[in-house]
């Protein structure tokens, strides 16, 4: 068994936007089931301890939690490289100063769109895109290096190379472009947000000609989506082979969104090491390797290549985890994404919000 590369550290729920395609679950945290500092604390030190490289900050809003500081230097005295992932609408040169000072390595910063009014509408916050930019000037004023994080559907795609223009403007080194991946909020908002096929090839030709133009300016990561796809991705590299979650109220998943996968009792970081969740856990061990698979993925020449797709969108689109991922055409259930796109082209949406 491989040790896990990354921890996603999501360590809050709390957060000032309310994107309609949040990868957090429907049942949202709240405040006072959240991690204290110190179990954090040990959760880095777990996580280095089973070979953990760096740790991904995340929420909601991680800067939401006042310990924030307190948070990176553990991680960075566990050894970790810390990655804070955030909205920055908080984010000013002070707060950025303290958290440097603590041991902060990197910074990936989330864009809702090119413009302010577009990007205020779908992240549901007014003034939310001044401030971003501000943190990005903050951020690369201190020397940090500095990742935009835009994630496309078909109410912002027509505006990518606007969003590329903004990343090297705000003095990114990284884009990562990153098509809605349809599980929580995202798949209530599948009708306003999935994109038709046309304005995807058109999407993927500009970011070919931006690599080819920026080649040692800015990287540009492409995240494609699923439900164009005959293949379907190898999520997180494999179930329990690479990546290790750890939720707002300290549950220890193989993604991020397995929360939303109905049966599976994961264990929590308040009884179970992480060591012990990793190697032995029914929850890591369930779609481990391949001879949990069914057919038409057992046996299948792509097995060890893409282990069977998303687990959790096996779940949501079929209701069965063990499903082959609908996204491979050669699932029984594939038409369930023509059919998705049938549906597309609902103008609202339905925002994030603690129920
Ligand atoms: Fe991958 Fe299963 Fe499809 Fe084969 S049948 S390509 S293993 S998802
Ligand atoms: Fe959970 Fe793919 S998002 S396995």
């Amino acid at each position: 068994m491989d040790a896990p590369l990354a921890l996603l550290a999501e360590l809050t729920h709390r957060c000032p936007l309310r994107c309609p395609y949040c990868s957090n679950p429907v049942e949202l945290t709240r405040a006072a089931q959240e991690l204290t500092t110190g179990e954090w604390a040990r959760v880095f030190d777990e996580a280095a301890a089973l070979g953990c490289l760096q740790v991904h900050l995340s929420g909601g809003e991680p800067l939401a939690r006042r310990d924030i500081a307190e948070i990176i230097a553990a991680a960075r005295a566990a050894g970790l490289y810390t990655n804070l992932i955030t909205a920055g609408v908080t984010l000013d040169a002070a707060k950025l100063a303290e958290l440097q000072a603590a041991g902060l390595d990197h910074v990936q910063l989330s864009v809702q769109d090119a413009g302010a009014a577009g990007a205020e509408r779908i992240g549901g916050l007014p003034g939310a895109h001044a401030r971003k930019r501000d943190a990005a000037r903050a951020v690369t004023g201190a020397g940090l290096p500095l990742t935009i994080n835009a994630v496309v559907h078909r109410q912002n795609l027509h505006n990518l190379p606007a969003l590329i223009d903004l990343a090297l403007d705000w003095g990114a080194r990284r884009l990562e472009v990153a098509h809605v991946q349809y599980y929580g909020w995202a798949l209530a908002n599948r009708a306003a947000l999935l994109p038709p096929r046309d304005m995807l090839d058109a999407a993927t030709r500009v970011v070919e000609e931006a690599r080819l133009r920026l080649k040692g300016r800015l990287v540009i990561d492409y995240v494609v989506p699923d439900y164009h796809a005959v293949r379907p991705k190898a999520c997180m590299g494999g179930w329990g082979r690479r990546f290790l979650a750890v939720s707002p109220a300290g549950r220890i998943l193989p993604c991020h969104a397995a929360e939303t996968i109905p049966g599976i009792v994961f264990p929590s970081v308040r009884e179970t090491s992480l060591r012990d969740a990793w190697e032995g856990s029914d929850a890591f061990n369930r779609f481990r390797g391949t001879a949990w698979m069914p057919a038409p993925c057992r046996g299948c020449e792509h097995a060890e290549r893409d282990w069977g797709g998303c687990r959790c969108q096996a779940a949501a689109l079929t209701g069965h985890a063990a499903a082959t991922d609908p996204a491979c055409a050669l699932s029984p259930d594939h038409h369930l994404l023509g059919a998705a796109l049938a549906e597309a082209g609902a103008p609202d949406f339905t925002y994030r919000q603690f129920g």
